[in-house]
């Protein structure tokens, strides 16, 4: 699937149709997620700009996004909210980045959005631009085990296929070791759907 078609095709809606979960559910894992990163960051899949409002005063952040259209998007919020972020069209799986450029790097539901082939990809990309040391930090979608939940995602997993081709069931950490990352902390954010990985390269 081509992911920047889908991305541009959807980026005039993304907002309104996102805007019943970022109230209710992202708003506060974003607050928390940047809560403990500084420096110079990477918001990889930035979007249409969401996370822009909880980057911490005095970082130096690169957002990335393969879609032209979302990016659009981020620049008018950019300027919007006078955001200090630089915005490039970049695919995840290919950085024009120097090794060990950045202090941290945060993924936010871009990984529920890649494919398989390309997760193993993206992670050695994000270890390699990931300085010694620093953190990886993904957010991303689990099936639920509880059965109405898990009911419920179901339902709507043709949906979110097709308009951000997008699945619950990536399961990002089965391709940490493979990618050179050793797992740091794994937890759930928003009941057992949403959780955080936090990662780092591993150390030899
Ligand atoms: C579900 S949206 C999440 C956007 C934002 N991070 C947020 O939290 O609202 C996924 C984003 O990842 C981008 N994306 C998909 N594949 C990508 C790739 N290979 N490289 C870079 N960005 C990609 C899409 O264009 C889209 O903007």
């Amino acid at each position: 699937m081509d992911k920047r078609k889908t991305y541009d095709r959807i980026a005039r809606f993304y907002d309104l149709l996102d805007l019943p979960f970022e109230h209710r559910r992202y708003l506060p894992l974003r607050r928390a997620l940047f809560a403990g990163v500084n420096g110079a960051l990477l918001d990889a899949g930035v979007g249409t700009g969401r996370n822009f409002p909880f980057y911490p005063s005095g970082a130096e952040v690169v957002g990335i996004d393969l879609s032209p259209a979302m990016l659009q998007r981020a620049t008018q919020r950019k300027d919007a909210l006078g955001t200090a972020v630089e915005l490039r069209e970049m695919n995840v799986t290919q950085l024009a980045f120097d090794d060990d450029r950045f202090d941290a790097v945060i993924a936010t539901f871009l990984f529920c959005v890649l494919d398989s082939k390309h997760q193993l990809p993206a992670l050695k990309e994000l270890g390699r631009v990931c300085r010694p040391r620093g953190t990886i930090h993904i957010l991303e979608y689990a099936i639920s085990q509880h059965p109405l939940r898990r009911f419920i995602m179901k339902i709507w997993a043709p949906w979110v296929r097709f308009a951000y081709g997008a699945a619950f069931d990536r399961n990002t950490g089965q391709y940490l070791d493979a990618a050179g990352l050793e797992l740091v902390e794994k937890k759930f954010l928003y009941k057992d759907i949403i959780k955080l990985l936090t990662v780092r390269p591993k150390t030899p």
